[in-house]
């Protein structure tokens, strides 16, 4: 019997996760259906009750409903505790199982796709919001030094301190801070900035986690930081944002979209539910033809 699975969100008419699982299924010969769901926004428990009803197996979601989600988990992993949110739901057992892919749907694509090593890189987080707190821990357990940038700096300070709460919860390395920075950082691989703080720094990555490219829009980030960048990435994928550009014109080396970070946490959470790894490279490559961005 097919097993169904959906993905869950408001608006979604424009989600490309349908396609994407529908491809990873045909792939690895899983026998497995996959549609996208728009929940009213006052109506998302009831709509996980009714697919759970209805004998799904799981489900995504995405926004607005990834805080809903982990409040509608009954075990939430420690991955999605840390990001309190929730992007992928397992029904089995009459347990709800709460997981977060977003972080190493982001790391996998830097990493496998993009070839950079985290290990020690500079990582400028730009903004503090959803985005942002889904994908922090899992650049700082992959031993990137992380720094949060926002307009509302206190945002990013509770961010970055929010991490010492959770380190009881997964092993993540708390190695020196290796720069003379040291007293700043006071040892530790995350630390919060505002913008004016950005002034004559320099950063390997700049990954940019503000909503300001669904406006046309990019954050105040100074252009002496993408001199030296090894990579510039907007998490927002499917349009050349005013971030991408003007880090490509300001010099960083590489310049990508989401979508890659997209296919990654689709593949984790297709792992999550069947234990079978989709080979994202022929995926992510089917899409970038259908739809190139630069
Ligand atoms: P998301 O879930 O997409 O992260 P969010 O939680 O509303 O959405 O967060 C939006 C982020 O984009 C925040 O970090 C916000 O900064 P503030 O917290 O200071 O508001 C950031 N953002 C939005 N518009 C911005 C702009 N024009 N310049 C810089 N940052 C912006």
């Amino acid at each position: 019997m097919t097993d169904k699975y959906a993905v869950i969100g408001n608006p979604i008419a424009h989600s490309k996760s349908p396609q994407i699982h529908q491809m990873f299924a045909a792939q690895t010969v899983q026998d497995i259906s996959y549609e996208a769901i728009l929940a009213p926004l006052d109506s998302f428990a009831a709509t996980v009750e009714r697919l759970r009803a209805g004998g799904y197996k799981g489900c995504n979601v995405t926004v607005p409903f990834k805080f809903e989600a982990l409040q509608s988990s009954t075990r939430v992993e420690p991955r999605a505790k840390i990001a309190k949110a929730v992007n992928t739901l397992k029904f089995a057992n009459n347990e709800i199982i709460g997981d977060n892919t977003d972080g190493i749907g982001l790391t996998d694509d830097l990493q496998l796709n993009l070839k950079i090593d985290l290990k020690n890189k500079r990582v400028l987080l730009v903004g503090a919001g959803g985005a942002a707190s889904g994908v922090f821990q899992s650049l700082v357990t992959l031993g990137a030094i992380v720094s949060i940038v926002n307009r509302n700096k206190e945002k990013a300070q509770l961010l970055a301190t929010s991490r010492s709460f959770f380190t009881n919860l997964v092993d993540t390395p708390q190695l020196p801070f290796p720069t003379n920075n040291a007293k700043e950082h006071n040892s530790n691989r995350i630390d919060a900035l505002g913008y004016a703080d950005l002034v004559d720094q320099q950063f390997d990555i700049i990954i940019n986690a503000t909503s300001t490219g669904l406006s046309d829009e990019m954050p105040n980030i100074p252009k002496s930081i993408f001199e030296h960048a090894l990579l510039a990435y907007d998490m927002m994928y499917g349009r050349d944002t005013p971030f991408m550009k003007f880090a490509r014109e300001y010099g960083a080396a590489v310049v990508s979209d989401g979508l890659g970070m997209l296919v990654e946490q689709a593949a984790e959470s297709f792992f999550l539910w069947r234990n079978v790894r989709p080979d994202t490279r022929a995926v992510l490559k089917k899409l970038r033809a259908e739809s190139p961005i630069a």
